[in-house]
């Protein structure tokens, strides 16, 4: 791709792009995760989900974790949040180790977890009134955290009435309610459509713009994560290992226009090589073992 349109090099940051990230590494460090590692005993044996992750997010930054099928996003998410035990290293936000759930993370998941029997109000109140806030004042935090995402008129509805955007929406408004320190994001817009993720994608920046929240985003997405980020850690599979962390040199504000700009598509080029890296040559495929296919059709022309 570099050769054929001559793209720069995704290293190259303009002094406006530099200069913010010398901001961004000045403020405190939010979450810093240390020599993490995850592995799962399961009947076949040991399963390495993750290996000596390291990184820090400061305050304020967007992170994206992408990686491809199987390199232990979700279980990297599940420890951050807490909802999983991790087998060695350590992770701290806000230098204090995490061993379980807490109110400094909150959480955004791709399936929609609304509770169907809850209005969308009462959904968004649920964590406060469970930390023991009276459901007044739950009601008016509640409202405001739906006007932040523009759903103030739909605080009356109930899920089903909802389409998959909205329905996230007040996910976020519902993990933003606690207000915590860090927002993990896993793959929150994945069963969008294609025009509604677009619009979630600006949302989404728009809120972290008005709110103090580090984000970590996990996509499969790579138009996503350079859309989104401020740095991208790359993941690799099997071992789940840290293969790089890019620091993304589009310039913000983002907008759709940027996809085809030159440092986007030379971060884009990057990732590809990371993500999806040439094929071996025809010797070394020679000797991974083929799948055995079976022809179902009985007629002596091929399709190809
Ligand atoms: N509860 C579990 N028990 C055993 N192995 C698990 C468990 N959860 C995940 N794994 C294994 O850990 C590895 C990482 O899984 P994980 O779900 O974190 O990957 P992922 O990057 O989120 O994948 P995807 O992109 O498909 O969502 C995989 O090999 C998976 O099979
Ligand atoms: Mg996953």
């Amino acid at each position: 791709m570099n050769n054929i349109v001559n793209l720069p090099s995704y290293l190259e940051q303009s002094d406006a792009v530099r200069e913010r990230f010398e901001r961004i590494k000045q403020r405190e460090v939010i979450l810093e995760v240390k020599n993490l590692g995850k592995t799962y005993k399961t009947a076949k044996g040991e399963v390495t989900a993750l290996k000596d992750v390291n990184f820090k997010t400061h305050r304020r930054e967007f992170v994206c974790i992408i990686g491809p099928s199987g390199c232990g996003k979700s279980t990297l998410a599940r420890i951050l949040a807490g909802l999983e035990s991790h087998t060695s290293g350590e992770v701290l936000v806000d230098g204090k180790p995490v061993n379980g759930p807490g109110r400094d993370r909150g959480m955004v998941f791709q399936g929609y977890t609304l509770f169907p029997w809850l209005s969308v109000r009462r959904n968004v109140m649920f964590g406060l009134e469970m930390n023991g806030s009276l459901r007044e004042e739950a009601a008016r935090e509640a409202d405001l955290w739906l006007e932040l995402v523009g759903l103030e008129k739909f605080a009356n509805a109930y899920p089903h009435e909802l389409s998959g955007g909205m329905k996230q929406r007040v996910a976020i408004a519902r993990a933003l309610v606690n207000q915590p320190r860090v927002l993990l994001m896993d793959e929150p817009f994945g069963a969008l459509d294609a025009q509604s993720r677009a619009k979630m994608q600006q949302h989404l920046l728009e809120i972290w713009r008005n709110v103090d929240i580090t984000i970590v985003f996990i996509t499969h997405d790579l138009d996503e994560a350079i859309f989104l980020a401020d740095r991208i850690l790359v993941l690799k599979a099997h071992p789940g290992e840290v293969q790089e962390l890019i620091e993304v040199p589009v310039p913000r504000p983002r907008s759709a226009q940027q996809y085809v700009s030159p440092e986007f598509l030379a971060t884009k080029a990057r990732l590809e090589s990371l993500i999806h890296p040439p094929t071996p040559p025809v010797d070394e495929q020679a000797e991974a073992v083929k799948p055995r296919m079976i022809r179902f059709v009985n007629v002596e022309d091929n399709v190809e």
